[in-house]
């Protein structure tokens, strides 16, 4: 357990070095499938930290995609999701005909991840899948499974590698749980 200077104590739930040979072994199985013309999207911004480490795991594995960022928003500041998710910063790239896999730090409700697929899928993409650090499989409010996924987390808030609460935390290299 590791105090802040906010006031907040977190508990470690998944270690910087339980998260780095998880990646790699999610790195294999994606090269395993030899993606072609891949564009690997992260979904800022929580997914920054879990992305630049996949990506260069992806790239031990062999495999050089292209990279674009999309900025969606759905948490706001408050911890629960508002239910609306809204584009805040769109792609560069043209995704038709393209294979895309979607990076997220969580599956919570699935909102998120229903809409990015919804949108890039409306755009033409000949595959899309979706890759997350976390997966809360009892928060989820719309059906949606992750084609890779790093961890299955219970269902409490989280921050750390790359996920905050109000701007904060996202610098740790550990997921962990915010105790109050
Ligand atoms: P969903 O749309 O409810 O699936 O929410 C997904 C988004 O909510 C993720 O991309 C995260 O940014 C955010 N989120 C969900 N749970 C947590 C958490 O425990 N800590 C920080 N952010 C979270
Ligand atoms: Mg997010």
């Amino acid at each position: 357990m590791s105090n802040t200077d906010v006031g907040h104590s977190i508990e470690t739930i998944f270690s910087a070095g339980e998260i780095l040979s998880r990646l790699q072994v999610l790195a294999q199985e994606i090269a395993a499938k030899r993606p072609e013309n891949l564009l690997v999207v992260p979904i800022l911004k929580g997914s920054f930290v879990f992305a630049a480490d996949l990506l260069r795991a992806l790239h031990a594995a062999g495999i050089a995609p292209e990279v674009d960022f999309l900025t969606l928003s759905s948490y706001r500041k408050s911890r629960s999701s508002s239910g609306q998710v809204s584009i805040l910063r769109d792609l560069d790239l043209d995704v038709q005909q393209r294979h895309v896999i979607l990076i997220d730090d969580v599956l919570d409700s699935g909102r998120t991840l229903a809409f990015a697929k919804d949108l890039i899928s409306a755009r033409g993409a000949a595959k899309i899948e979706t890759c997350v650090l976390l997966d809360k499989r009892a928060a989820r409010a719309v059906s949606i499974e992750p084609d890779y996924c790093a961890f299955t987390c219970p269902d409490v808030f989280v921050v750390g590698y790359g996920m905050d609460v109000g701007h904060r935390y996202r610098e740790l290299p550990f997921v962990g749980r915010l105790v109050d």
